[in-house]
């Protein structure tokens, strides 16, 4: 097992990464879990895949489980499911020091964990993430939030977890596509901000892919350390240091929101695409080498990601696609700031992106392949 510590002051807290942890659940949670009922926010997959395990680690410290079901799906980041879960804690009668566990992935982690940042103007809560993607990114940060009518995550809070077990035999029942999708941003920390991991992946890759359990515990710990790192420097993303963890994000989101922010295109995979989109930008602009810019595209392929535009088939142009990005909750004052790179493991904030160029540039990428 790995501990990876995220310092944050008072707010500080360890994320466990390593197989069988939800058995561990009341030995590593210690005095967080205070009371013989624990609320347990989860999807309702996760909850029928890995329930009984928690179940059984609670029963195995006297305590019993106190079930909230969310469905799957990006659309129980909602306000009416918001108040059907506050009601639903406030009913349980859940306390400011009391820790709520959300399991599943990033759809139940930010649902539950904006619901305890403003629970009696927040409570505690414990991330039990199941998909890779919530281990590598979404459980550790403090990000929570819900969608609206306007847009993602639009709506939300800084709510830092009181501890994080990132369970990987939960990993071993994810459809792989899924898998997949976190692991775009597995790479990403590669490309942002280390270019050993990068190289490492390289390797290494598709063992992580296949789960096989030493390179899974090394990808995801690493990958963690890297994000618990930028966090500690700059909690609120006001410095510009947690800002790279957007890599890919900004033409990522653009992408989403053409295919509808459905299940034609999952956040990963647009995350993957997006990398690639800002690795060639990058050279475009004479930033990166069009040789790291491919190897960013085979990393990409290798995973079974898409890496070209065209394979999703959208129906619009580049003016389109830039229309999305100044929806982007990124924007600051009439600019929006894009990830770019100057090597692999070289991400930098560019604020004088031409959005016209950029439109361009996506128009040659929509017409190539
Ligand atoms: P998700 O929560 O929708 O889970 C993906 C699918 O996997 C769901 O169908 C779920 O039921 C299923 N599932 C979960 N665990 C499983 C398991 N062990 N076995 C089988 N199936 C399982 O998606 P996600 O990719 O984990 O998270 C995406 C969400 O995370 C988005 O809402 C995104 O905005 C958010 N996010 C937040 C942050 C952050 O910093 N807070 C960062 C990245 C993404
Ligand atoms: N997922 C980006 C962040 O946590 O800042």
């Amino acid at each position: 097992m790995a501990v990876i510590p995220v310092d944050l002051a008072g707010r500080s807290y360890k994320v466990h990464v390593g197989p069988g942890l939800l058995a561990r659940l009341p030995e590593l949670a210690g005095p967080l879990l205070r009371k013989p009922a624990v609320p347990v926010v989860a999807d309702a997959n996760a909850r029928r895949l890995w329930g009984a395990a928690l179940d059984e680690a609670l029963r195995g410290s006297g305590q019993t489980a106190l079930w909230y079901d969310v469905a799957p799906g990006e659309a129980s980041k909602s306000w009416s499911e918001l108040e059907r879960l506050t009601n639903w804690l406030l009913a349980q009668g859940v306390e400011r020091g009391d820790h709520v566990l959300a399991l599943g992935g990033g759809v139940v982690g930010d649902l539950a964990g904006f619901a305890c940042a403003i629970l009696k103007r927040g409570c505690g809560f414990i991330q039990l993430p199941t998909t890779l993607l919530a281990q590598v990114d979404s459980s550790v940060g403090g990000k929570t939030a819900i969608n609206t009518a306007a847009g993602k995550n639009l709506v939300g809070a800084f709510h830092q977890p009181a501890l994080v077990l990132a369970d990987l035999a939960t990993l071993a029942t994810l459809p792989p596509r899924e898998l997949r999708a976190g692991y775009a941003e597995v790479l990403k920390y590669g490309v942002l901000g280390d270019a050993q991991f990068f190289d490492w992946l390289a390797g290494n890759g598709p063992k992580v892919l296949a789960l096989e359990e030493k390179a899974l515990e090394q990808a995801v710990a690493i990958s963690i350390a890297a994000k618990a790192r930028i966090v500690a420097e700059d909690e609120r993303e006001t410095s510009g240091a947690r800002a790279l963890l957007n890599l890919g994000h900004t033409f990522g989101h653009a992408l989403e929101a053409e295919a509808g922010f459905s299940d034609r295109l999952l956040h990963g995979e647009a995350v993957a695409l997006g990398m690639v989109l800002a690795a060639r930008y990058s050279a475009r602009l004479g930033h990166l080498s069009p040789a790291d810019a491919e190897r960013i595209t085979s990393a990409t392929d290798a995973a079974g990601l898409a890496s070209e535009i065209a394979a999703l088939a959208l129906d619009c142009d580049g003016t389109a696609l830039v229309g999305h990005m100044l929806h982007d909750k990124k924007m600051d004052a009439g600019t929006l700031p894009f990830v770019l790179l100057r090597g692999i493991g070289e991400a930098y904030l560019d604020r004088e992106v031409a959005l016209d160029d950029v439109a361009l540039f996506l128009d040659e990428q929509l017409r190539s392949h």
